[in-house]
């Protein structure tokens, strides 16, 4: 099928505990595909800007208090309410870095003690990164890094049982990187494997669904 071989951009989601680096790296990958002569933009979730992104915003900041499977649910909406723009992009030839995604989702609602398929069901449907990075660092470590804001999940405690959340959903197609290296190291080994995902993307790989 010659639809299936259409030259698309790539869908690319870091995933890491608070404070592991993904938001800076997120934003040099877009430079750094950018002066490749690549279409690249940035895309983080939560998607604040959205009226659900408002509730998780105040939901996270203790502005407001939601039973954890609404805030789960809303969280997965916030993904949803996205989807077709997401397509239309990495139809047009660009590739989106998105900083957190249905790995997340899962992780942090299950690290409260949800069942995990409860938590990965209302994914099912979403487009399939093309590629999950995770930056790898041990929530003791993340923690001395200083700079935990207010928000409710940047807790040391917590973070440690998201670490072990996060391993449950590790399959062999993840990319570990270490994000205790320098930031030029860590930001030097996801642009290699960055471009050949995109490289992929362009010669046509079908896009997929979760969870695959
Ligand atoms: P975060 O990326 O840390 O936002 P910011 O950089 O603005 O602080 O995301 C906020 C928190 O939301 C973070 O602790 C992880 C959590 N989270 C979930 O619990 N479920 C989700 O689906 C997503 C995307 C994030
Ligand atoms: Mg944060």
């Amino acid at each position: 099928d010659d639809n299936n071989k259409e030259s698309r951009g790539a869908l690319v989601v870091l995933e890491g505990l608070d404070r592991s680096g993904k938001s800076s790296q997120c934003s040099r990958l877009v430079s750094y595909l950018e002066g490749q002569g690549l279409s690249a933009e940035l895309w983080r979730f939560p998607d604040r800007t959205t009226n659900v992104g408002q509730m998780i915003s105040a939901y996270l900041s203790n502005a407001s208090q939601l039973d954890d499977h609404t805030i789960h649910l809303l969280f997965s909406a916030n993904r949803w309410e996205k989807r077709s723009l997401m397509e239309t992009k990495l139809k047009s030839g660009i590739t989106l870095i998105v900083d957190r995604y249905s790995y997340s989702g899962v992780a942090f609602s299950s690290a409260k003690g949800l069942d995990i398929e409860w938590c990965k069901a209302p994914e099912i449907g979403l487009l399939a990164p093309d590629l999950v990075a995770y930056l790898d660092i041990s929530p003791d470590k993340a923690a001395k890094r200083g700079g935990y804001g207010d928000e409710r999940y940047e807790k040391l405690e917590f973070q440690k049982k998201v670490a072990e959340h996060y391993k449950v959903l590790h399959d062999a197609s993840w990319k570990v990187v270490d994000a205790c290296q320098t930031i030029e190291d860590v930001e030097k080994q996801l642009q290699e494997i960055v471009l050949s995902c995109v490289t992929e993307c362009q010669k046509g790989k079908a896009l997929s669904s979760l969870w695959s």
